[in-house]
C-alpha cells in the first residue's frame, strides 16, 4: 500500500513523506491516562468546531476534529457557497488547516453533525484523508448518539491511487 501512494510525483505541502508511506498508525489509547484525547473527547472537539460551520444553504452544519500523531487537535467545519459545487466539507477544511500548519501525520478524526444526525465522512473526504493516513481512526455518532468507529481503510475499501512514470 505504501509504495503505491508514494509513487505520486506531485509536490507535497511539506517536505515530509506522506503518512501513507510510513508504518501504520496506532489507535489512540482508550483512556485519558495517556494524555491523548479519547474518542469521546475528539467527538466533543468536533462539536465545538461545528459552531464555526458556514452552512446557510444546506442548514447542515458539520464539525471535524483531526488528531495529529503528536496529540494536537485541529478543527474543521463545512464552508458553503452560493455556487453549491464549491461547498467544502468539514473533514477537508481540517486537513487543509493541518497541512498549512505543517502537520501531516494523523491518527484519528471525529466528525459530527447536529444531534440525531449521523455524519460519517463522505466518499470524497475518505479519499482525501486516505492520501495522508490510510489507517486513520474515524469516529462519528449514529442517529441515536452512539459513537461509532472504523479505520479509514475499512470505510474506503478501494481507494484511487495514482501511479506516475518518471521521465528521464
Ligand atoms: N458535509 C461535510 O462537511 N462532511 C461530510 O462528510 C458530508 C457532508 C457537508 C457538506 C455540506 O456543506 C453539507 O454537509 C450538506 O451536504
Amino acid at each position: 500500500m505504501s509504495a503505491r501512494v508514494r509513487a505520486t510525483a506531485r509536490p507535497r505541502p511539506t517536505a515530509r513523506r506522506p503518512a501513507a508511506s510510513r508504518r501504520a498508525s496506532a489507535a489512540p489509547s482508550a483512556g485519558s491516562r495517556s494524555g491523548r484525547p479519547t474518542p469521546r473527547d475528539l467527538i466533543r472537539e468536533a462539536d465545538r468546531a461545528r459552531r464555526r460551520a458556514y452552512a446557510p444553504y444546506s442548514d447542515f452544519p458539520v464539525g471535524a476534529a483531526l488528531l495529529t500523531r503528536q496529540g494536537r487537535v485541529i478543527h474543521g467545519c463545512n464552508v458553503e457557497n452560493a455556487s453549491y459545487g464549491l461547498c467544502v466539507c468539514a473533514e477537508r477544511t481540517a486537513l487543509w488547516k493541518a497541512l498549512i500548519e505543517g502537520e501531516s501525520e494523523f491518527t484519528a478524526i471525529a466528525v459530527t453533525a447536529r444531534q440525531g444526525h449521523g455524519a460519517p465522512p463522505c466518499g470524497a473526504c475518505r479519499q482525501v484523508l486516505f492520501e495522508f493516513a490510510p489507517r486513520l481512526w474515524v469516529y462519528w455518532r449514529d442517529g441515536r448518539g452512539r459513537i461509532l468507529r472504523r479505520r479509514l481503510v475499512e470505510l474506503l475499501a478501494m481507494p484511487f491511487v495514482l501511479r506516475t512514470r518518471r521521465r528521464a
